[in-house]
């Protein structure tokens, strides 16, 4: 298994890019396959995470090409999936999966099984399930039909009125997605807003959308026209990069072209109220997202707050949140971010041992956890349950514990297959081992 060592790192600095963003390169893959004519995708994320998806599509029939650096999609339309002769595989992807099962169960008569790794396979399926069910979708899985493998028999969907108990963007895009195959209007209610990159990417390319407040409507459609991609570079992996140049003393680091979403910034926004320097140099757009280059640097911080609605916005970012934490003043608390539990790992639970195991102090509380800090950290062995933003986020940490920190990196080429390079190249002490 792979393994990364990370030394004490004192100013951190330099210029660099992150790859591109996950979310947005699922779904410009997804879209451009239900397209007619063919798109173009540049800056796409060859992370593993969506490599599955391009493979299940591939699977399914698309044409998808790889030249240099963009990814060339030759569309087959909204119903011209071709019914896989084996089993797809997501991966260790959420996305890949609960987003193919929404357009899958409204191909009629389609049959296709779905299935991930075993992380995968214990996360929650009956959030997109029962709603798509709802709509006459035909969907088996195990425990209950909550845990892939999936067994999907494609239908002619109708519009259902959804309103959702948890604000997952996954959830709202499979039943956009399944409200374009769908007969009448499909409408979508969440608790609070997640991320809108699909909302985003209707608009760009034309498709029916409303919205009210949290609601959305969309409907039936015959098809639309191919568009071509510029995929931003992604806020989640930046995170890891504004956390070193926070913690690490004497650091001042830019990331450049950094997909700046309303929906995706909430950890830029708290970091900002606990005093973090961060600046945004310049803005501009492409496909409908807000682009711009983030400046951080060292900084001491007052206690973190994350609480309420702005968790969506930042809940891939609580691991590296939590590390920062450990070198804020006094307490930060963590609250209402149960989700985690059901992502990749438990990550409240990886949090929380592997803050303690390093020297610092966390809590698990009801629906979260605290920080204490500020606190000097010791290098050690981290167990990062194979869960990529643990990985990442340990990492980070050991760039301010005395001695060596050691973290598993194989996950890490779930979302950031470049991450040690460009931790290397701010001058981190960074090796990887593969053993
Ligand atoms: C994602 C949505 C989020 C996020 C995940 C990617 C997406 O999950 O945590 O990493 O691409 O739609 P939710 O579906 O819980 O919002």
């Amino acid at each position: 298994m792979k393994k990364i060592v990370i030394k004490k790192s004192l100013s951190l600095r330099g210029e660099v890019l992150v790859p591109g963003d996950k979310s947005i390169s699922h779904r410009a893959l997804i879209f451009s396959a239900l397209s007619e004519g063919e798109a173009k995708i540049e800056n796409f994320l060859f992370s593993q995470d969506c490599l599955s998806t391009m493979n299940c599509l591939k699977n399914l029939g698309v044409n998808i090409e790889i030249l240099e650096k963009v990814v060339k999609v030759k569309g087959v339309g909204i119903r011209g999936l071709k019914e896989p002769e084996d089993v797809l595989d997501a991966g260790n992807s959420g996305t890949t999966i609960r987003l193919l099962t929404g357009l899958l169960s409204g191909i009629p008569n389609m049959f296709t099984v779905i299935t991930g790794d075993s992380s995968l396979r214990r996360r929650p399926m009956r959030r997109v399930i029962d709603p798509l069910m709802n709509m006459g979708a035909m969907i088996w899985g195990r425990n209950d039909n909550n845990n892939p493998p999936l067994a999907i028999r494609g239908n002619q969907l109708k519009g259902f009125k959804h309103i959702l108990k948890v604000a997952s963007a996954q959830v709202k895009s499979a039943l956009l997605i399944a409200g374009l195959l769908a007969e009448g209007e499909t409408w979508v209610t969440e608790p609070a807003l997640s991320r809108d990159h699909t909302e985003r990417m209707f608009e760009y390319l034309g498709l029916p959308l409303e919205r009210e407040g949290l609601t959305l409507k969309t409907h039936k459609i015959e098809g639309y026209k191919a568009k071509d991609f510029y995929i931003p570079g992604d806020i989640s992996s930046a995170a890891f990069l504004i956390g070193a140049g926070l913690i690490s003393e004497g650091s001042s680091v830019v990331i450049k072209n950094v997909g700046l979403n309303p929906t995706r910034v909430g950890m830029l926004e708290i970091l900002k109220k606990s005093g973090a320097k961060i600046e945004i140099l310049k803005e501009w757009e492409a496909g409908k997202e807000p682009i711009g280059d983030i400046k951080v640097e060292f900084s001491e911080l007052e206690p973190i707050e994350v609480m309420g609605d702005i968790v969506p916005s930042l809940i891939d970012e609580v691991p590296i949140l939590a590390i920062i934490a450990t070198q804020a003043k006094g307490k930060s608390v963590f609250k209402d971010v149960e989700e985690l539990k059901v992502k990749e790992s438990d990550r409240i639970k990886a949090i929380v041992n592997g803050i303690n195991k390093m020297g610092g102090k966390a809590e698990e509380i009801d629906g979260g956890f605290v920080v204490y800090g500020p606190s000097k950290l010791i290098g050690s062995e981290i167990d990062t349950f194979s869960d990529h933003r643990i990985a990442m986020s340990f990492a980070i940490a050991g760039l301010v514990a005395e001695g060596e920190t050691i973290v598993e990196s194989e996950s890490i080429s779930i979302s950031f297959p470049n991450f040690v390079e460009v931790i290397f190249q701010l001058g981190g002490n960074i090796i990887e081992l593969s053993a």
